[in-house]
């Protein structure tokens, strides 16, 4: 358990619902398993996660480039990955209340549920089917894809064609990826449908096992990097008979969740697997031209896969907090800011008029640099901790005082400590606070006010 043993999942989700992160899908019908919405926070968060992976993989790098490939692909991807004979699990059913579990998760040959007799166990592919065009017949049969990967590897020269790509170099992805999992649960761990981030890192083969240690490296230090502790995350290196049908080894990043330890992100080393597969299928080439060796092979692929919704849960386990408050507990998500679905909130202490629309120019001034909230309903008290509970690192207030000596009060969330700053100061030093940079950006003559420390009003 993480020494955060304060948190548990039935806190979580609903914090995760009373706040706006999370709910079940079609919650109004009561739901439907292994789906879920994301609320106005939810979406904010989810944006930030998959836009700063977005920016680690693709724009900051010269050797990756980003695709976006249909979900629907024809059958024939399918066949050729290996998919349709290999994307299996064991399933058994129980006799007595036919409740089915996969099979390599039981610790006991009996139902977890109502300890009856099990079934044999079978086989269950878990990629979902449709069909396309207006017929329900087995020749309209396509798959909703359960990896991205294979966009990717179909595209493999369309990209080296346009891009003019040398190795080693990588193509991202993310998008929607669908399972049909025997069980789901813990949340959004394992869903049906869920956001997939990864990319395929083309490498010379013999230099595979190199990278591979690079890219594990890489990957475990992004998320110490967003402030998750590091002895709640570790490394396992997988056994040859737990690697997928298509890899020829791997590792996960495993976090510490409060149920124990779970994979969060996977590195698989595929070899020159999918890339043959899909040469011999369709019979197009696959083949690169190295240039300084002058010779024609099929490269080898290192590649990290991650699932959005599992990042997210990663990230609000490790960031939540209750601390005591004079005679409360306060919650608190201590996100790092990059993270947090709100960078700024601006609290009028009243909504008299003028007060009000001195608030509102303040907000007007900030919202073009940050996300920031306006929020004037209940006691400032109340505010802070609604904004302790959605994770925004910092608070602006506007009271009386505000209107005669152009001030405003700069309430931090981790420390509770409380600045006063010229309102003309407001936007540099929020920026630069954001930025991790701990200074004040005061115009000339300004001044800075320590308040009292700590508090929640
Ligand atoms: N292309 C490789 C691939 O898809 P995977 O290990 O099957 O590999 C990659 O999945 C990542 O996707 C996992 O490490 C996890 O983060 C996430 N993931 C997998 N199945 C999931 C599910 N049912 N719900 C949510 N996330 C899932």
């Amino acid at each position: 358990m993480p020494e955060n043993s304060k948190l548990t999942m039935d806190k979580l989700v609903s914090l995760c619902q009373r706040r706006g992160f999370i709910f079940p899908s079609s919650d109004i019908y009561g739901g439907l398993s292994g789906c879920w919405d994301y609320g106005p926070m939810g979406i904010e968060l989810k944006r930030n996660v998959m836009e700063l992976w977005w920016r680690t993989i693709v724009q900051q790098r010269d050797d990756v480039v980003g695709v976006d490939t249909s979900i629907l692909m024809n059958p024939k991807v399918w066949e050729a990955s290996g998919h349709i004979t290999n994307f299996k699990d064991p399933l058994v059913e129980c006799k007595n209340c036919h409740l089915r579990w996969k099979a390599d998760e039981l610790k006991e040959n009996k139902c977890p549920s109502c300890g009856g007799e099990l079934t044999e166990e079978r086989m269950f592919n878990t990629m979902f089917k449709t069909f396309v065009g207006p017929v329900e017949e087995d020749a309209a049969v396509v798959y909703l894809r359960p990896e991205t990967a294979q966009g990717m590897f179909v595209n493999f020269q369309n990209v080296v064609n346009t891009t003019r790509k040398r190795l080693p170099f990588g193509i991202a992805q993310q998008g929607p990826a669908f399972r049909n999992e025997i069980t789901t649960g813990n949340f959004i761990f394992r869903s049906r449908e869920f956001q997939l981030m990864e990319f395929e890192y083309f490498v010379k083969p013999g230099t595979q096992d190199q990278w591979f240690e690079y890219w594990v490296n890489e990957r475990f230090n992004w998320y110490l990097k967003l402030g998750v502790k590091k002895d709640h995350l570790k490394l396992h290196r997988k056994k040859k008979e737990d690697l997928a049908h298509y890899a020829i080894a791997g590792a996960d990043i495993e976090y510490n969740f409060p149920w124990g330890w779970g994979e969060l992100e996977g590195i698989a080393s595929r070899g020159a697997y999918d890339l043959t597969q899909h040469a011999n299928a369709s019979g197009k080439s696959m083949e690169y031209f190295d240039d300084e060796t002058k010779e024609h092979y099929i490269p080898y692929v290192v590649e990290p896969a991650l699932g959005v919704g599992r990042a997210i849960l990663t990230f609000l386990c490790d960031a939540y907090d209750e601390e005591p408050d004079k005679d409360e507990i306060r919650v608190v998500f201590h996100l790092h800011p990059d993270l947090a679905p709100i960078k700024v909130a601006v609290l009028p202490l009243s909504r008299k008029e003028n007060l009000a629309k001195y608030a509102r120019d303040v907000y007007d001034t900030l919202r073009p640099c940050f996300t920031t909230q306006y929020d004037d309903t209940q006691s400032i008290g109340r505010r802070y901790r609604r904004q302790d509970e959605l994770g925004t690192p910092y608070c602006v207030t506007i009271d009386f005082q505000s209107l005669e000596d152009n001030m405003a009060t700069i309430r931090e969330r981790d420390s509770m400590n409380q600045i006063r700053v010229p309102v003309a100061a407001l936007k540099n030093t929020l920026l630069a606070k954001l930025a991790g940079e701990d200074i004040m950006v005061l115009p000339e003559g300004g001044k800075v006010v320590e308040k009292k420390q700590g508090g929640n009003d």
